[in-house]
């Protein structure tokens, strides 16, 4: 356990779920600390990817019928790797062990063969019990719960693996509340919950976690958007033609990066833009912190690009270890086509052309009086088959008969083409349905919550004396502001006890706390990561005022109490700082 997490479960951030039962691996319960944290995190992310944008959010069941994994594929294809060992039994996901064993980066791209080849190669053993793994089986081993739905079993369901298909499968009506116009977004934050192999580092690799997703639908020709729009912010990106042994991300301007073709699609740059400023808003450290693009054999087939951001939370002096945060990917149009094949609705969006657009279009009109008598039941499906060999072949009516070849019940059907009637017409359209592309940013909160709490984490020494501290950002932080008498005496508590209440009527997170020495209070908040501490003291009663203390300086400033609640609103929304309030006020 890592100092961190040590302090996660002491403090009420998260920690293994029944316990009290002997627990079981990969499900973490967020204490009062953590959920708070947590909520924090989303409502940042709701307020940058769905309001800010002007997107929808929905919000879709986490238990969804087996017809909708056998279109988008996760019921055949939702797999890791896994091999177990012949000795102690115990199961591993395979290409986590080879990427932890070898200078292999993404073994994830392997096939089960391969990565079996490797594990011999290498002589790889169980972490477990330390037995050969060589010639044991790699087996791919689907990730998804799966579940019955009412009394039975002839009605199976599985626990969604992620929340982008409560998205995917209720297209048909959000392009409705979209008033059928693309672009258009829609946002999710909700469980997600996968059988993982190995479930590893705290709430990292977990079997049931949180995803924030946006699906974005655009139109197919759609360019995406200009890149001035997010021109100027750089960040580190490490492109799949760097990645290798010695590669090394390149820190760039990721408009330069879109312009030049680095980063397939401006959509793509325009997301990854926004969430490099968001993740340093929610409190990663930028000098830990890139994006990388999946390697092409890492990519789904549907995928156009495909990058990842990633953040390394190592604890001080080990070596790094960077973790996947947040996919975003260009889909193409593959999860509405796969829903539109599967479902019974209509996934396309209709969309009008600039100017109307007169289109040649070939028709029959077969002559039913002879084909009833001359085919008898295949009447029909020949009459069928001529209207779509017009479309696809106008020359089959050139000659005196247009054959229909294979197509009812396998056999050729040869038809007089003066019986055909076929005619081609200029028709004017207005426009034409297309199948929309998807854009995805797609977040783990969970590991958004983890990377903040491990990138803010600092021992450090005030007087003389050891603390940890959580130096989270206003907006996240569980707790804006602790509120203490000096002691609970002559009026003090009283006093100090009405302001914790009116912080939390103005929206403020405030914490009351006369326990122990000031300088302990101090320490307590400092680790939970509370940015702010007021103290009521016998200069308060005579003057109405209160001291408020910075966690990062520990600088202590003087201000009339009825200038609190504006205060620390304003630090919370980061529209002020501290140093502003040290010019402002008499420092203590
Ligand atoms: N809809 C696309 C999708 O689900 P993903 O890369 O599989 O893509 C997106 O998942 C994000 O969800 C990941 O970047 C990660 O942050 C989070 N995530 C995935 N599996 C997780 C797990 N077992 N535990 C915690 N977070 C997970």
């Amino acid at each position: 356990m890592t100092e961190l997490d040590e302090l996660a479960r002491r403090r009420g951030f998260y920690f293994p779920s029944s316990e009290t039962y002997g627990g079981v691996a990969g499900f973490y319960t967020y204490g009062p600390a953590g959920a708070a944290l947590k909520a924090n995190v989303e409502d940042a992310w709701r307020e940058r990817f769905s309001t800010e944008e002007g997107h929808v959010e929905i919000d879709a069941p986490t238990v969804m019928p087996e017809p909708v994994f056998e279109a988008s594929g996760h019921l055949d294809g939702f797999d890791d790797m896994l091999v177990r060992c012949p000795e102690c039994a115990e199961s591993h996901r395979a290409d986590h062990l080879v990427e932890d064993n070898t200078d292999i980066e993404e073994a994830e791209s392997f096939s089960p063969e391969e990565i079996a080849e490797v594990i011999a190669e290498n002589g790889l053993t169980c972490p477990n019990c330390g037995t050969e793994l060589a010639g044991e089986p790699v087996e791919d081993f689907n990730l998804m719960f799966e579940t019955n739905i009412g009394p039975g079993s002839d009605r199976p369901g599985y626990l969604r693996p992620e929340t982008a298909q409560g998205i995917f499968v209720e297209f048909p009506r959000l392009k409705e509340y979209a008033r059928g116009q693309l672009p258009f977004g829609v946002t999710q934050i909700g469980r997600a919950y996968r059988n993982e192999i190995s479930p590893r580092n705290a709430v990292v690799r977990t079997r049931e976690f949180t995803q924030a997703e946006l699906e974005l639908f655009v139109s197919p020709g759609d360019p995406g958007p200009e890149t001035s729009e997010f021109a100027g912010i750089e960040a580190p990106l490490y492109a799949a033609s760097e990645q290798g042994p010695n590669g090394e991300p390149e820190l760039r301007d990721i408009a330069d990066a879109v312009s030049d073709g680095t980063i397939g699609s401006a959509y793509i740059g325009y997301y990854l833009a926004a969430a490099r400023e968001w993740y340093e808003r929610v409190g990663l450290d930028m000098n830990r912190f890139r994006f990388r693009q999946h390697q092409a054999g890492e990519r789904a087939h549907y995928a156009a690009d495909c990058w990842d951001a990633e953040a390394d939370v190592s604890m001080p002096g080990e070596d790094p270890e960077w973790i996947e945060l947040a996919g975003f990917a260009d889909r193409g149009n593959y999860d509405l086509s796969k829903h539109a094949e599967g479902g019974a609705d209509d996934f396309t969006v209709f969309e009008a052309y600039d100017e109307p657009k007169v289109v040649e279009t070939a028709t029959v009109d077969p002559d039913m009086s002879y084909l009833g008598p001359e085919f008898g039941g295949d009447a029909g499906a020949v009459a069928e088959a001529l209207a779509e060999l017009a479309e696809s072949d106008r020359s089959a009516f050139e000659g005196e008969e247009v054959e229909v070849d294979g197509e009812v019940d396998g056999e050729t059907h040869a038809v007089p083409v003066e019986k055909v009637n076929f005619a081609v017409e200029e028709v004017e359209e207005n426009g034409e349905h297309v199948t929309p592309n998807v854009i995805e940013p797609s977040f783990g909160v969970d590991r958004a919550v983890y990377a903040a709490l491990v990138h803010s984490y600092e021992a450090d020494e005030i007087d003389g004396e050891e603390r940890d501290v959580l130096r989270l950002p206003a907006e996240v932080a569980p707790t804006t502001v602790g509120v203490f008498p000096l002691m609970d005496k002559d009026g003090m508590g009283e006093t100090a006890r009405d302001l914790a209440a009116e912080l939390r009527r103005a929206g403020l997170d405030a914490e009351y706390d006369d326990s122990g020495a000031i300088g302990r209070r101090y320490r307590r908040q400092d680790e939970v990561g509370t940015p702010f501490c007021v103290t009521v003291d016998y200069e308060s009663l005579e003057t109405d005022t209160v001291t408020l203390r910075e966690r990062d300086s520990t600088a202590q400033v003087r201000l009339p109490t009825e200038e609190l609640v504006g205060t620390l609103a304003e630090l919370k929304a980061g529209r002020t700082d501290f140093e502003a309030l040290r010019e402002r006020h008499d420092e203590v």
